[in-house]
């Protein structure tokens, strides 16, 4: 999906290209620092040894057409993706990961917005701040 936006100002108009991509991954919430009853307090059934899955939608907006590779697809996140080895999966963190990489390849003021459909009810939003 493209999505191509302007401001009502014509001195000042910024195009804006989202792109959506998908990519199915399992996970496990669990923080190397609580205890295991603190784990399962917090993150409750996400806790689960064994993990499960998402079908995640991504949307990446920049003020240009960028071709955007994850290297996150039909991954167990935590175990194949060094960074989840310390850090927790939340898709919050999903979404500064990728984030994180996209500004390695993109000039740093394209990036504009991460948006993550982790399921059909929980979207995340991340800008960079
Ligand atoms: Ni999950």
């Amino acid at each position: 999906m493209a999505g191509f936006s302007v401001s009502d100002s014509t001195a000042e108009r910024i195009g804006y290209i989202t792109r959506t991509q998908s990519f199915s991954a399992c996970h496990r919430l669990h923080s190397i620092h609580l205890s295991d009853e603190e784990n399962k307090r917090v993150y409750g059934k996400c806790n689960n040894p064994n993990g499960h899955g998402h079908n995640y939608k991504v949307e990446v907006t920049v003020r240009g057409k960028e071709v955007i590779m994850i290297p996150l697809d039909h991954k167990h996140l935590d175990i194949d993706v060094p960074y989840f080895a310390r850090v927790v999966s939340t898709t919050e963190n999903v979404a500064v990961y990728i984030w994180d990489n996209m500004v390695k390849v993109l000039p740093s003021n394209l990036l504009y917005e991460i948006k993550i459909h982790e399921t059909d009810k929980n979207v995340v939003i991340y800008r960079g701040e």
